[in-house]
């Protein structure tokens, strides 16, 4: 197992927006994570990436505990993440864009940084000049950029919050080729994601959160045909 939660725990005031939520992803997979808005999607991937630390529960990562690590530790330890919400420099060009991800969270030289930066945006098919300032992108852009920047640090695991969300059909081809190539690589990666089409096509295993708690899991199979999550997320009419 590269992760391993146990009984993750976050709550906002009153708000229990992870409930004792336990998963093992095992290494190579692409582990989706799925559920209505609100279900607590994002504030796991924030509870097991340093953003927040967990209030109970344990979060083991390449078999060491990291919980409540703070999140520069965790990317150190070799965890990445992209943001639902896409973060970039706006007034930073491409390169330096991804070029932070290889010295902050890589720990890596400028000119070393530099270099890889380019293999990066080339891996996931930036296709403008990477001396374009960064706030001159679009969507589809920023998503390619953000993936080179969370690569840069060479994590062993990819946190993916909605990379998918806003793209055109064939981007989205384009995107989902991209996450095979990832985990191609040899790194594992935990997807959210709302989009069904492109979780049933790229996961090994998918997990389904609920107001907080694990409904079900299991292949994308065996989600698709669980009662409760057709009931609770998915619908009769989920993939028309
Ligand atoms: N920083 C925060 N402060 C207070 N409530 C929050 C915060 N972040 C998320 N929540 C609440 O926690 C619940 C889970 O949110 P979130 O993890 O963003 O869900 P999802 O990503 O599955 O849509 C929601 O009810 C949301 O309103
Ligand atoms: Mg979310």
């Amino acid at each position: 197992m590269i992760l391993e939660t146990e009984k993750v725990c976050k709550r906002f005031g009153g708000l229990q927006a992870v409930k004792e939520v336990s998963l093992q992803v095992e290494k190579g997979q692409i582990f989706g994570l799925i559920g209505p808005n609100g279900a607590g999607k994002t504030t796991f991937l924030n509870s097991i990436a340093g953003t927040y630390a967990p209030e109970s529960g344990k979060v083991i990562f390449t078999g060491k505990d990291v919980t409540g690590y703070r999140a520069d530790k965790i990317c150190h330890a070799g965890m990445a993440r992209t943001y639902q919400i896409v973060r970039s420099f706006p007034q930073m060009t491409v390169r330096e864009n991804v070029m932070v991800g290889g010295i902050f969270g890589g720990k890596q030289s400028r000119e070393k940084a530099a270099r890889r930066a380019e293999e990066l945006l080339d891996f996931v098919e930036f296709p403008l000049s990477h001396d374009l300032l960064a706030q001159n992108l679009n969507t589809i852009q920023l998503k390619r950029m953000e993936m080179a920047r969370a690569l840069a640090t060479n994590c062993h695991l990819l946190l993916l919050d909605e990379v998918a969300a806003g793209l055109t059909p064939g981007e989205l081809n384009d995107i989902t080729a991209l996450i095979r190539r990832i985990r191609d690589m040899g790194i594992t990666i935990i997807i959210v994601e709302h989009l069904m089409k492109l979780i049933m096509d790229v996961c090994d295993r998918i997990s389904v959160l609920y107001f907080g708690e694990k409904l079900a899991e299991g292949t994308p199979e065996e989600i698709t045909e669980n009662e409760k999550v057709i009931k609770a997320y998915l619908g009769e009419n989920y993939l028309l």
